[in-house]
């Protein structure tokens, strides 16, 4: 999550900001027709509200397919930083539809589309007059459809949208409207985020607009256009500031009708202009109105980061002429149905089964595609990193603090066709950057803290994708790796990167010169910020690259240090350093000074947690670490009071990434206690996620939040995900089957009989009988083998699937 605190800063008077919180291979994407859409299980709504940002699931009921560029959503506050396009209320008005590019509530909108229908002689440009009234009941919410009927001073709206990954796709019917008209807002006035004055709202991103009328049935005219709007460009590091100013998003809009047309600027509307250029720009497209019968107009709204000549072709390549919406709606639903419909649930717990599947909706849409495809085959992206072209494939919106922990782990499991490309932009980014992604919102932004695509890679490779790549990737991978394990940023010792700092260059891992240092280990919180929080998640990194230098080739890893045995050497690290800010007096985390001694506050340097949620970092479970937790602790006895003394606490907040793991601790830590485990993720299932528009207690973090229901839901975790284990927990359902995709790296292996060749996939069953109303597990069987005793499954029990059994009691 990224919560923007207004509290003063150790370090200054900044504002401190902090985040909380087939195979594969390059080809066509193959949608398997055999999954069906469980569409009543599925509630766009969920999350989409709460009463105030941080305790919300910043969820907007969004139309696109899984991974989609642009997302359609029916817009009712213009979104920035803290804010999205759709907030639910019970009563709100209907502003017009926006294809938006901002990744989570958080951050900030960049490359936006839009379309606003209306009638009347006035074109109405203005925010407020563009308000529109619902017709009672006649809104439908899906993934791949949203519909309405929108009241006018005579007569009504429909609309009816869908779209594909690039082209929103629009249907509107004007029934008596007088002057019916479409108005396509291409600039806009916008909010910055600027740290001296928390939200600077002087911001005019400027742009272009042309409209040409190319005749023909369905293709009347085209409005076409760029806008250069990227609220989060105060956050560009230093050395590519100058190249991300060249960043624009670029739209055409084909209309299938048209009476006339023309130009808006601000308030200003001039009849008949062909084009203009500037801030609060539009263009609108008038259509005649039939008495006593209805004008239906067909829009298509292609979208690219390349040039409007691209986002024209995207329209013909992904919604051709002819197609109406209700075949760009089925094509976009069937892509829905091949991640959705991968889970049967058979349960009589509906609240839960449409909390898991709406779940899943969330977990398959960011990072998104921003690379366009062209005729030739071969994709092709704009890199506002160094301001060019290039051929590949490229993704934006990784808020890799928070997908670390679960949300990609799912996706190496459920969108194995995706994981090639999403790697190799962050091999791109690193390339074009200098760095790997920490959070990126189209260049990086610096937001949370440590290098945590060190995880996503080292995940990636011990989950099997190795073969993915060549050994020129491969190289690229470790080089990029090794950099964040080995380079300080620039001016390490004199930049405090505090939180949506400004005028910083990439930060990557801040006070790693203290933190190398081998008399030192530490990230000191007299020089930097969050210096616990980097200082034990630097540790984890380290963790992560050890089993990654394991893995890769020895050839590869040799290209950037032969002199040490790197696995040994980051392993070691990794053990040292996380404990070098624990105190032993205290039994807790605490920040040092760079002279070493510890700082008396010891609520100073975590990053949106504190020390209690701290003192459990995976920086300090992984692997056998959790013994020496336990050690420290005084034992299992002493652990176990521990923990329930920190749920029970004042401390404890689940809405926030930190402790996603923490219910997991008690099996990890000792089978014989895995009940504590179980009721409390069952009662943190109940207590934080429901099947309402408050659904979500705390921000859903491009599908952090979702993956840890749907984790906990099937009965485990990835408390440590790159070692490729899970501990177990209290599945939620009766029963589950799960298709698991068929992957190359899975081989051709059938261990287990569970290979369906209708869905491609391997078929794990999990059966809990009862498990709505008994949370405990009395024995655990994985393909009949008893687990009781270790709480742990490994990737490989799964993958092929096979069955999990649970015997549920209360
Ligand atoms: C949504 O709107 C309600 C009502 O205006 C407001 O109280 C709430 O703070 C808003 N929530 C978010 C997350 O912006
Ligand atoms: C346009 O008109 C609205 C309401 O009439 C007003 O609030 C807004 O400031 C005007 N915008 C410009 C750019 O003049
Ligand atoms: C125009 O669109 C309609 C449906 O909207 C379709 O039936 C027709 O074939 C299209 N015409 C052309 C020339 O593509
Ligand atoms: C390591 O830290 C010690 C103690 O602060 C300091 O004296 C020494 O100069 C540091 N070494 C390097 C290479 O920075
Ligand atoms: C490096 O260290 C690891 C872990 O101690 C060990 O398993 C591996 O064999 C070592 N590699 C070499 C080349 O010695
Ligand atoms: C803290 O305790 C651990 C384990 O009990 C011990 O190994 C370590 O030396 C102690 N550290 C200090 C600074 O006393
Ligand atoms: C270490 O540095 C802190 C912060 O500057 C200071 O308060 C403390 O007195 C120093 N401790 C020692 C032992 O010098
Ligand atoms: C723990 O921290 C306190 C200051 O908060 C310090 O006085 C004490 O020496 C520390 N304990 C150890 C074992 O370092």
């Amino acid at each position: 999550m990224i919560i923007l605190q207004c509290t003063p800063h150790r370090f200054s008077a900044l504002l401190a900001a902090t985040v909380l919180s087939t195979l594969f291979f390059p080809g066509p994407y193959h949608v398997h027709a055999q999954f069906t859409l469980p569409s009543s299980f599925i509630n766009p709504l969920i999350g989409t509200t709460g009463p105030e940002p941080g305790q919300s699931g910043g969820m907007v009921p969004s139309v696109a397919p899984p991974f989609g560029s642009c997302k359609w959503v029916v817009q009712n506050q213009q979104n920035w930083v803290s804010r999205t396009s759709f907030n639910f209320t019970d009563d709100y008005k209907v502003y017009g539809f926006i294809g938006s590019r901002q990744p989570a509530i958080w951050m900030g909108e960049s490359a936006w589309a839009g379309v606003v229908p209306g009638s009347g002689d006035k074109i109405k440009t203005g925010w407020d007059e563009r308000g529109m009234n619902r017709v009672k009941g006649s809104e439908e919410f899906g993934v791949g459809f949203y519909g309405v009927e929108l009241e006018q001073e005579k007569g009504k709206i429909k609309v009816e949208m869908s779209a594909t990954s690039r082209v929103g796709h629009f249907r509107f019917t004007f029934t008596d409207t007088e002057q019916p008209y479409i108005f396509v807002p291409v600039t806009r006035q916008s909010t910055l985020f600027h740290t001296p004055n928390i939200f600077n709202h002087s911001y005019f991103p400027t742009g272009t607009v042309e409209i040409t009328e190319s005749g023909g049935q369905n293709r009347s005219l085209e409005i076409c256009g760029s806008n250069d709007e990227l609220q989060d460009q105060l956050l560009a590091p230093t050395s590519i500031a100058e190249n991300a100013k060249n960043f624009k998003g670029f739209i055409c809009a084909r209309f299938s009708a048209h009476s006339s047309y023309g130009i808006t600027s601000g308030n200003t509307t001039e009849e008949n202009a062909v084009s203009g250029s500037g801030r609060e720009l539009g263009a609108f497209v008038r259509f005649k109105a039939t008495p006593h019968a209805s004008t239906v107009v067909d829009v298509r709204i292609g979208t690219s980061l390349i040039s409007t000549d691209q986002a024209r072709w995207n329209i013909d390549n992904e919604v051709p002429e002819g197609d109406e919406v209700e075949a760009t709606r089925k094509k976009t639903e069937a892509k829905w149905a091949e991640k959705i419909g991968r889970f049967e649930i058979d349960t009589d717990d509906e609240e839960g089964k449409a909390v898991f599947l709406t779940a899943v909706s969330r977990a398959t849409q960011f990072p998104y595609e921003v690379h366009d495809p062209t005729s030739g085959g071969v994709s092709r992206y704009y890199s506002a990193y160094d301001n060019a072209i290039h051929e590949g494939d490229s993704y934006n919106g990784y808020s890799i603090w928070d997908t670390y922990r679960a949300a990609w782990s799912f996706q190496l499991l459920f969108a194995p066709e995706r994981i090639p490309g999403m790697v190799r932009s962050m091999l791109h980014d690193f390339k074009e950057g200098g760095w790997l992604p920490m959070w990126k919102n189209i260049v990086e932004t610096n937001i949370m803290v440590s290098t945590h695509s060190d995880s996503l890679l080292a995940e990636a490779i011990r989950k099997g994708f190795l073969s993915a790549f060549t050994d020129g990737e491969l190289t690229t991978m470790w080089e990029a790796v090794w950099k964040d394990a080995s380079i300080p940023p620039v001016n390490d010792e004199n930049t405090v990167y505090s939180d949506r700092q400004e005028g910083v260059d990439f930060e990557a891992r801040a006070g790693l010169t203290t933190y190398m240092n081998k008399s030192m280990g530490w990230v000191a919180v007299d020089v930097h910020s969050e210096s616990v929080s980097r200082t034990l998640d630097y540790a984890y990194d380290d963790h992560v690259l050890s089993i990654l230098s394991s893995l890769l080739p020895n050839h590869i890893t040799a290209t950037t240090n032969t002199n040490v045995n790197l696995t040994q050497f980051l392993d070691t690290r990794a053990r040292r350093n996380a404990w070098i800010v624990w105190n032993n007096s205290t039994g807790f985390v605490q920040a040092r000074f760079r002279n070493g001694s510890f700082d008396p506050d010891t609520a100073a340097g975590f990053t949106e947690g504190s020390r209690g949620v701290y003192s459990l970092s995976q920086g300090l479970v992984w692997g056998d670490s959790i013994h020496d937790l336990v050690e420290r602790r005084g034992g299992i006895s002493g652990f176990v009071d521990s923990l329930d003394d920190y749920f029970n606490g004042p401390e404890v907040d689940f809405r926030n990434e930190p402790a996603h793991h923490t219910p997991y601790l008690y099996a990890l830590a000792s089978p014989a206690h895995a009940r504590s485990t179980q009721s409390l993720v069952r009662e943190l299932a109940k207590a934080n996620f429901n099947n309402t528009p408050q659904g979500l207690s705390g921000n859903d973090d491009c599908g952090q939040t979702s993956s840890w229901y749907i984790f906990s839901a099937m009965g485990f975790y990835s408390v440590d995900p790159a070692s490729g284990e899970y501990v177990l927990g209290s599945p939620f359902f009766s029963k589950m089957t799960v298709h698991i995709p068929k992957s190359l790296v899975h081989g051709n292996e059938d261990p287990h009989g569970a290979y369906n060749s209708k869905t491609d996939s391997y078929v794990l069953q999990i059966s809990a009988k009862g498990a709505e109303k008994k949370w405990h597990v009395e024995d655990v069987r994985v393909n009949g083998v008893s687990k009781k005793d270790t709480m742990r499954i490994q990737h490989e029990d799964i993958i092929w699937g096979g069955v999990i059994e649970f015997d549920m009691t209360d």
